[in-house]
């Protein structure tokens, strides 16, 4: 089977942004995928590359990264094996030549890479998550943000995700629904608590609520998980992004109206999981400080996931950085920050064989395309985080899991809280 024909175009992401959606066709079928884009994007990423002509969109057009896919990269790949994913990716890594992908853009490439490996499972007549993964199903323990804070939404909470983890449930299926009541009764308890306007919701689905603190923010969060029927600290978990390099500066952390440096944050860090059930904290220092990270793994390690997001940006250079040094236990993959499939399978790989654990990750900008949820399951992460359990741009991910989950029956194998370190 071969690669008929590339094309693409600009359409909108979930905050109104345009972005690229790539189109392959193999056999006279069409299959697209589209670019996610992030708000808190880490230094070290790929390039997403935006026109800047200030009479569209404000200057975040694609439409150079559109004629990218259009022509050089639909002149590489026509005639390709559309199932040849790491030949299909390299192709586009030496045409495009650069580091940070900025010749061709990280997001014309993530686009064709992703509707690459949705064309390649076509031809075979499997599904994504079989082409990716063989034999190898596992179902994901969701991460999902309840609480948006800085720069998904609008208030003082500086931490950026408050998330649930149902790892205590059976199923992922199960998961989902504690989780879709716990975010109901979090509602409630927003809305008695803080009025009305506490249930207007962030880039992710998550509430937007007037908190300060992140200790405030995890405290009501317990209060709903307890209200909804469930145990803190056995059925449901708590974790954070704190993204902090958003609100680091000049060597100081801004955060829950202090003033820290990174060992007194470090300690603060200690303080919320020994006062919640709190069992990961992602980017917990700005995104080159690597001994803070590892000092702080080393301390609360053993029982707490540490995670790389813009640590790592899922670049296996800055991940054997982090491994060789001991900074975190785990990574957050996200194929756009790398550009491609393959690379991002290769620091998966790289985690695996290091005892670190992996997150598949949505980004806040997110699309309809479901290709991170089959990403999960074939790669055998065994953990997701892709937003609250509402709008549909976060639930297209998790009801393509509900999908897979009823496909796999029995051969369905979940992790729960052995993925933890609890
Ligand atoms: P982003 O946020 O997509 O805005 O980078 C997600 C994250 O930081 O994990
Ligand atoms: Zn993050």
């Amino acid at each position: 089977m071969q690669i008929e024909n590339v094309w693409a175009r600009e359409v909108l992401d979930s905050r109104g942004n345009p972005t690229v959606e790539a189109e392959i066709t193999v056999k006279g079928h069409k299959i697209r995928a589209i670019a996610p884009s992030g708000a808190s994007t880490g230094t070290w990423e790929a390039l997403e590359l935006r026109d800047g002509d200030k009479s569209r969109y404000g200057g975040k057009g694609v439409l150079k990264a559109v004629e990218n896919v259009r022509g050089p990269i639909a002149r590489a790949l026509k005639g390709m094996d559309p199932a040849d994913q790491e030949a299909i990716d390299r192709a586009m890594i030496e045409l495009d030549g650069t580091e940070n992908k900025s010749s061709l853009g990280g997001n014309a490439m993530v686009a064709v890479s992703l509707a690459a490996v949705r064309a390649g499972a076509m031809a075979e007549g499997v599904p994504v998550y079989e082409h990716v993964g063989g034999d190898h199903a596992t179902m994901p323990v969701p991460m999902l943000n309840i609480i948006n804070g800085g720069k998904h939404a609008g208030g003082n909470l500086k931490v950026q995700e408050c998330m649930i983890i149902p790892a205590g449930a059976p199923s992922f299926s199960e998961c989902l629904r504690i989780s879709s009541e716990v975010y109901m009764s979090l509602k409630g308890i927003l809305k008695d608590r803080y009025g009305v306007g506490a249930i207007n919701i962030g880039d992710e689905g998550g509430f937007a609520p007037p908190v300060d603190t992140v200790d405030e923010a995890l405290t009501t969060i317990t209060d709903a998980v307890s209200a909804a029927g469930y145990v803190p600290g056995k059925d449901v978990f708590l974790a954070i992004d704190a993204a902090s390099s958003e609100f680091f500066e000049d060597g100081v952390y801004f955060v829950d109206g202090l003033r820290l440096s990174a060992g007194e944050l470090a300690d603060h860090y200690v303080e919320l999981t020994e006062d919640h059930p709190l069992i990961s904290i992602e980017d917990p220092f700005f995104e080159d400080d690597f001994e803070t990270t590892a000092e702080l793994t080393r301390k609360v390690g053993g029982r707490v996931q540490i995670v790389g997001d813009d640590l790592f940006v899922t670049n296996s250079k800055r991940l054997s950085k982090g491994i060789a040094c001991g900074a975190a236990n785990a990574l957050l993959l996200k194929v756009n920050q790398i550009g491609t499939i393959t690379e991002a399978g290769e620091a998966a790989q790289m985690s695996f064989d290091s005892r670190y654990n992996v997150v598949v990750s949505h980004r806040s900008g997110e699309s309809e395309d479901t290709t991170i949820a089959d990403l999960s399951v074939g790669w055998g992460s065994g953990e997701i985080k892709t937003g609250a359990p509402a709008r549909g741009e976060r639930t297209a991910k998790y009801n393509r899991l509900l999908r897979i989950e009823e496909e796999l029956g029995s051969k369905a194998k979940f992790p729960g809280v052995s993925k933890f370190r609890i």
